[in-house]
């Protein structure tokens, strides 16, 4: 049954960000990138002031990531995370030297220690656990600028990370801290949710 309402109703995410981003050439920030294939249509579709990328690359071994991305199931491990690295910047390199985009392999948490920067478009996509999206969300809101938008992945998907992504949203609308403007369903479907801070 999902099939057929996934076959009917699917929206391209870069599509739902366009339907509801209005600043254009948005300087944007992307938290977890994995081999960088949204990351170059992000570049690609919206030309962003500046795009930073934040991923640790790193493998991690507790047994919850067993499925994950980045778990150490793979035999490569570490190695393959360093090459993923390596080719995000070797594919970005004439925007790192323009200084169009720039590429911090750290958790997003170190990330938003250090940062300056406020932002017209964060997309989500890092540790789906239920603490780190709401760490994330929350850090979002302090360095998202007015009318900008935050947008998460794999909303209303359940996976190893047991709905933390939905259960962290669920909490700040609890709090009253943010607005939905678009959110999955199967006549809407994307799994993405995407806010604004109140
Ligand atoms: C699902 S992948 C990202 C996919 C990418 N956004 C895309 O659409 O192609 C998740 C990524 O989050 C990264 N990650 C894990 N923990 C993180 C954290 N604490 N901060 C930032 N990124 C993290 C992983 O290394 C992995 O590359």
């Amino acid at each position: 049954m999902k099939k057929i309402f996934k076959k009917l109703f699917l929206v391209d995410r870069i599509d739902l960000i366009k339907k509801n981003l209005k600043k254009k050439n948005p300087f944007s920030l992307e938290i977890g990138v994995h081999r960088g294939d949204f990351s170059k249509k992000l570049f690609l579709n919206f030309r962003p002031q500046k795009l930073v990328l934040v991923d640790p690359w790193m493998v991690f071994n507790e047994l919850i990531y067993e499925k994950s991305w980045y778990g150490n199931s793979d035999i490569l491990g570490q190695k393959k995370q360093d090459q993923y690295f390596e080719e995000i910047k070797s594919y970005f390199k004439k925007e790192i030297l323009n200084n169009e985009v720039e590429v911090c392999r750290s958790t997003s948490d170190v990330f938003f220690i250090n940062n300056k920067y406020k932002f017209d478009l964060i997309y989500i996509d890092g540790n789906h656990l239920y603490d780190f999206v709401k760490k994330d969300i929350s850090n979002s809101l302090n360095f998202i600028n007015k009318e900008g938008i935050i947008v998460l992945d794999d909303y209303k998907l359940k996976g190893w990370w047991n709905d933390g992504v939905t259960r962290a949203i669920d909490y700040f609308i609890k709090t009253k801290k943010i607005k939905i403007l678009e959110q999955h369903n199967l006549i809407n479907y994307h799994h993405q949710c995407i806010l604004q801070k109140i």
